[in-house]
């Protein structure tokens, strides 16, 4: 369910929602680097990704866990997704562009080290998983680059989004604006998430989850 979602996660929002708060960011450079980070994303990452893009090395993931690639392509977005899909349009549409830097980084934020404890803090919230998918699909650190690629991908990503929140939101009298965008951000990730996690356990149980 991770697979299948957040590949079509990382589509929506790297081709649709990101470039939304790029649109709306009046500075050429700081616009830039959000489309080259969308790039990797959706188009090809070279530094990262042997010039695949993320959701490609996701789909390969799936693969490797026994997933179909037919059953991954034509997967459909849950319900819960769909409605993370419309908070955040929400949030990234219609917003000042530095709430909008928020909502595009706070989540790869958790992906890099130095928050939490143990393996969390270590690795980021990714090191964790690969070490957990490791264990329980018995796949090799090779084999879980999906998660590796992120903790050096998302230092780059999220920096970029946190130095430039730290530059500007005293400047532009958005400090209190920009906290509260990242806590209803961080909300809705949790609603995401958690949609997979009961979807997940639908299928346990033999019942069909709610797709869109
Ligand atoms: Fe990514
Ligand atoms: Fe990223």
């Amino acid at each position: 369910m991770f697979a299948m979602q957040h590949r079509l996660n990382t589509r929506q929002r790297n081709s649709v929602l990101k470039l939304r708060v790029a649109t709306n960011c009046p500075d050429w450079n700081i616009r830039l680097g959000i489309i080259k980070a969308c790039t990797e994303e959706i188009i090809a990452d070279h530094e990262h990704g042997g010039g695949r893009s993320h959701w490609v090395i996701l789909e390969e993931l799936g693969i490797r866990i026994g997933l179909k690639r037919s059953v991954i392509q034509e997967a459909r977005p849950l319900v819960s997704t769909q409605l993370c899909w419309l908070a955040w349009e929400a949030l990234m549409s219609n917003r000042h562009w530095l709430e909008g830097m928020v909502a595009n980084t706070c989540a790869e934020r958790s992906n890099i080290p130095g928050y939490g404890k143990g393996i969390f803090r270590k690795h980021g919230w990714f090191g964790l998983e690969r070490h957990r998918w490791g264990k329980l699909f018995g796949l090799s650190d090779d084999e879980l680059e999906f998660f590796e690629l992120h903790e050096e991908a998302d230092i780059e990503h999220s920096n970029f989004g946190w130095n430039t929140i730290a530059e500007y939101a005293e400047r532009l009298g958005v400090v209190d604006q920009v906290v509260q965008a990242c806590h209803f951000n961080l909300y809705v990730w949790e609603q995401y998430l958690n949609g997979i996690a009961a979807a997940g356990d639908a299928l346990d149980r033999g019942q069909q989850p709610s797709f869109a």
